[in-house]
């Protein structure tokens, strides 16, 4: 047992062990890195339904951190899906392992000193939930962007919900595949209609308000 860590990670260490693996140290600390940043390292975890606006918002925020001279950047599951994780669907298996790999990138972002904007549906509470655990002890901030279906639906930015409804997509989010409401989000931003500035500024306070930032 080595004292100062949490069990899990005790059981990941003896793990690593059992597999002939060795875990390095990094030479450079977190808290030296975050020092030259002038700002502390997070991963913040936007939610909703496709068409919320998550895409736009991360983009928005990470425009706005960046011009304040933070270390900042953005993992998309569009984009996502064109590299990393190519290959893997929307079946809830996929989905697990899509966001699974995706909460150990944005780990080793933050690691690295960066704020890390993820926009991903993440669908099932289970998702946010394995999120969370695998990147705290850094800090982790799950968002939610409230959008009703009907207005998703209604925006239709790519396309898809139609094509869905047209049996075209199977396994769709909100259509023939469940999305569940986080119930425990740090902050939902109601995304039904209101500017763009507002859901920055929201996000913007909250990461003062939690010291992430000055
Ligand atoms: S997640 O469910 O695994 O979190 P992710 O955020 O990576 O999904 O990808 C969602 C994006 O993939 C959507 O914005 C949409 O553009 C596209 N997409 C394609 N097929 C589907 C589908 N069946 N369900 C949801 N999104 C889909």
């Amino acid at each position: 047992m080595i004292i100062g860590l949490s069990m899990g990670a005790n059981l990941f260490i003896l793990q690593a062990m059992m597999n002939n693996l060795t875990l390095h140290q990094q030479s450079v600390p977190l808290a030296d890195r975050e020092e030259k940043n002038g700002h502390r390292a997070a991963v913040l975890w936007l939610s909703g339904l496709s068409g919320s606006g998550k895409s736009t918002l991360a983009m928005a925020v990470q425009k706005e951190l960046f011009a304040r001279g933070l270390q900042v950047t953005v993992l998309d599951g569009d984009n996502v899906r064109h590299g990393l994780n190519a290959g893997l669907g929307f079946s809830e298996t996929d989905r697990d392992e899509n966001l699974r790999r995706v909460a150990e990138a944005s780990k080793l972002f933050a690691e690295s000193g960066l704020i890390v904007l993820c926009s991903f549906i993440s669908p099932l509470s289970k998702n946010r939930v394995l999120a969370r655990k695998i990147i705290e002890p850094l800090a982790f901030f799950e968002i939610y962007l409230n959008v009703s279906l009907k207005t998703a639906e209604a925006r239709d930015p790519k396309g898809l919900y139609k094509l869905a409804r047209a049996g075209e997509i199977e396994e769709f989010t909100g259509i023939n595949s469940p999305y569940e409401t986080p119930e425990n989000a740090d902050l939902i931003i109601e995304n039904e209609s209101q500017d763009i500035d507002v859901g920055v500024a929201q996000i913007i306070y909250l990461l003062q308000q939690k010291q992430i930032i000055s």
